[in-house]
């Protein structure tokens, strides 16, 4: 069937199968490989996209159900050649590692601040609480999105809870 939709700006009609989902039809018809399959279970969040400017998991949406509406992925963050604050934060607190997490984090900190753009550590920790990063701590995520938010996270001041300042590899739950 035909489907009309608007993809980081751009409008775009395709012929798909009712069953596509999202980020297949991202990945594979649209050739933006920023959204990620980690998991077949709703889990991981590398999927992460916006809808309409909310986040959510590509794996999860339906082709069709995105019709008509603006569908958002990491690379249609950057601006005039500028990363978007939420990606610069995430650079320069060091809050990636791979590419794999790290797209579905940003775009889950994107819709996460648009909805409170001042969050607690605490609404940090559970506003991301869908994303794994499996390689690493999270205390860098944190940290970003704190700068991100113009918070503690880019010079540490007020620090971050059990934060000892090293990417010391635990794979803690982001919640945890
Ligand atoms: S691939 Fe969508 S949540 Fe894991
Ligand atoms: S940085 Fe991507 S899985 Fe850890």
């Amino acid at each position: 069937m035909q489907v009309e939709l608007f993809v980081n700006g751009q409008r775009r009609t395709d012929d798909v199968e009712p069953r596509l989902l999202l980020v297949h039809y991202l990945r594979e018809v649209c050739g933006l490989r920023a959204a990620n399959v980690g998991c077949d279970t709703t889990s991981c969040g590398a999927c992460t996209v916006l809808l309409n400017g909310t986040s959510v998991k590509s794996c999860t949406v339906l082709t069709v159900q995105a019709a008509g509406q603006q569908v958002t992925t990491a690379e249609g963050l950057a601006a005039n050649g500028e990363l978007h604050p939420v990606q610069a934060a995430f650079r320069q607190e060091h809050g990636l590692q791979c590419g794999f997490c790290t797209p579905g984090m940003v775009m889950a900190t994107v819709g996460l601040l648009s909805e409170n753009p001042h969050p607690t550590e605490a609404e940090v920790r559970e506003g991301l609480e869908g994303n794994f990063c499996r390689c690493t701590g999270y205390h860098n995520i944190v940290r970003a999105v704190l700068a991100a938010a113009g918070g503690a996270g880019a010079d540490g001041a007020g620090g971050i809870a059990g934060d000892d300042g090293t990417a010391d590899g635990e794979r803690a739950e982001v919640g945890a």
